[in-house]
C-alpha cells in the first residue's frame, strides 16, 4: 500500500496532539506529516516517530501535496479550508461541527455506519465526542430492539474545551484550595468543584432552550444510525474532570430487551466493553476510561418505571473514540 502525506491542521492542540500519537501508535501508513497550526505556533516543533517535526502555518497553499488532512482546529477553520484541502486533492477528515449535518458529508463513526464512506466528495465528518460514545453502544440494541426514545445526561470532562479550559480546572482548584481568588476566564462560571450546565461555554442558548452540544446529540445521533424517527432528548453539563466523558442513558425501544440480553449484545460490540458487576463495584469510571480505545458501558437495568426501557452508564476517553482515535479510524477505513 502508498503510503500517505498527511496533514493535521489544529496539531498543536489537544486534539491535534492525540491525533499524532494515534496515527504513530496505530502504525498508519504515513510517508510524510504536515503539522498545521496557526501563526502563533511559528517556531515550535511536535515529536512524531521519533523526530521533531517543525509547525508550518496553515494557509491557501497548504494542502498540494496532502493525501489524507485530518483538521481539529474549530469550525470557523475547517469552514474556510476543508474545501480548499478537498479541491487541491486530499480527502478531509473533520473533527469540528462545521460539516457534520450537511447532507452532502457523511457522519462516521467506523464501527456504526462505515457504509456512509462510499459517499464522500472530499470531505467526511467526526461527530461530537458525546455522540460517538453514545452510538457505538446504541448501536446493536438499535438493531435488535429499534429504539424509539433516549434521554442522555452528559457528564463531560473540561479536555473538551482545549488546553486553555485543562489549565482553568487546574489552576482554579489550586487557589480555591489555598484560599485565594481566582477569575474564570475560559468558563462562565468556577468550574472546579461545581457543574455547569451550558456547553459549550460560550453557547447563546437557542430557540428552544437547548445548548448547541444538546442539539448535536439530537440531530447527530439520529443522522449516524439513520433513523430520524428516533425522538432523542439531552442535558449536557460540564464537570471538573480533565478527561473522560461519562453519560447517564435512558433507552426506549420497540421490542423489549431485558438487562441480560442487552448485555449479551454489548459483550459482543465492537469498540464497547462491558464493565458491569456493581456488587464488586465494577463499572465505567472516567478515570479508567482515559488513554483507552475502546467505550465502557455498566450500570445495565430495565428501567422500572417503563415497560420496554434500559438504563445504563457510558464513559469514553472524548480525546480519543470521542474525536482522534475516531479521526484515525475513519482514515484508516478508507484506506
Ligand atoms: P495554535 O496553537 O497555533 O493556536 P485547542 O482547542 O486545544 O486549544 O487547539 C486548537 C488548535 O487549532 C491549535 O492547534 C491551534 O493552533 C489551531 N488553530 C486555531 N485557530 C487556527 C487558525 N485560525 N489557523 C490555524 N490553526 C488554528
Amino acid at each position: 500500500m502508498r503510503e500517505k502525506v498527511v496533514a493535521v491542521v489544529g496539531a498543536t492542540g489537544v486534539v491535534g496532539h492525540q491525533m499524532l500519537q494515534i496515527l504513530e501508535a496505530r502504525k498508519f501508513p504515513v510517508a510524510r506529516i504536515k503539522c498545521l497550526a496557526s501563526k502563533r505556533s511559528l517556531g515550535k516543533k511536535l515529536p512524531f516517530k521519533g523526530e521533531e517535526v517543525p509547525v508550518e502555518v496553515l494557509d491557501e497553499n497548504s494542502f498540494a501535496d496532502v493525501d489524507i488532512a485530518l483538521f481539529s482546529a474549530g469550525g470557523g477553520t475547517s469552514k474556510k479550508f476543508a474545501p480548499i484541502a478537498a479541491a487541491a486533492g486530499a480527502v478531509v477528515i473533520d473533527n469540528s461541527s462545521a460539516w457534520r449535518m450537511d447532507p452532502d458529508v457523511p457522519l462516521v463513526v467506523p464501527e456504526v455506519n462505515p457504509e456512509a464512506l462510499a459517499k464522500h466528495n472530499g470531505i467526511i465528518a467526526n461527530p461530537n465526542c458525546s455522540t460517538t460514545q453514545l452510538v457505538v453502544v446504541l448501536k446493536p440494541l438499535h438493531d435488535a430492539a429499534k429504539i424509539r426514545r433516549i434521554v442522555v445526561s452528559t457528564y463531560q470532562a473540561v479536555s473538551g474545551a482545549g488546553i486553555a479550559a485543562i489549565d482553568e480546572l487546574r489552576e482554579e482548584s489550586k487557589a480555591i484550595l489555598n484560599n485565594e481568588r481566582y477569575t474564570p476566564a475560559v468558563f462562565p462560571h468556577q468550574i472546579a468543584f461545581n457543574c455547569i450546565p451550558q456547553i459549550p461555554q460560550s453557547d447563546a442558548f437557542a430557540d428552544n432552550a437547548y445548548t448547541t452540544e444538546e442539539m448535536k446529540m439530537v440531530n447527530e445521533t439520529k443522522k449516524i444510525l439513520g433513523d430520524q424517527s428516533i425522538r432523542v432528548t439531552a442535558t449536557t453539563v460540564r464537570v471538573p474532570v480533565f478527561s473522560g466523558h461519562s453519560e447517564s442513558v435512558n433507552v426506549e425501544t420497540e421490542k423489549k430487551l431485558t438487562a441480560a440480553e442487552a448485555r449479551a449484545l454489548l459483550e459482543k460490540a465492537p469498540g464497547v466493553v462491558v464493565e458491569d458487576d456493581p456488587a464488586a463495584q465494577r463499572y465505567p469510571l472516567a478515570v479508567h476510561a482515559v488513554g483507552k480505545y475502546d467505550t465502557f458501558v455498566g450500570r445495565i437495568r430495565e428501567d422500572i418505571s417503563h415497560p420496554s426501557a434500559l438504563d445504563m452508564w457510558v464513559v469514553s476517553d472524548n480525546l480519543l473514540k470521542g474525536a482522534a482515535l475516531n479521526t484515525v479510524q475513519i482514515a484508516e477505513q478508507l484506506l
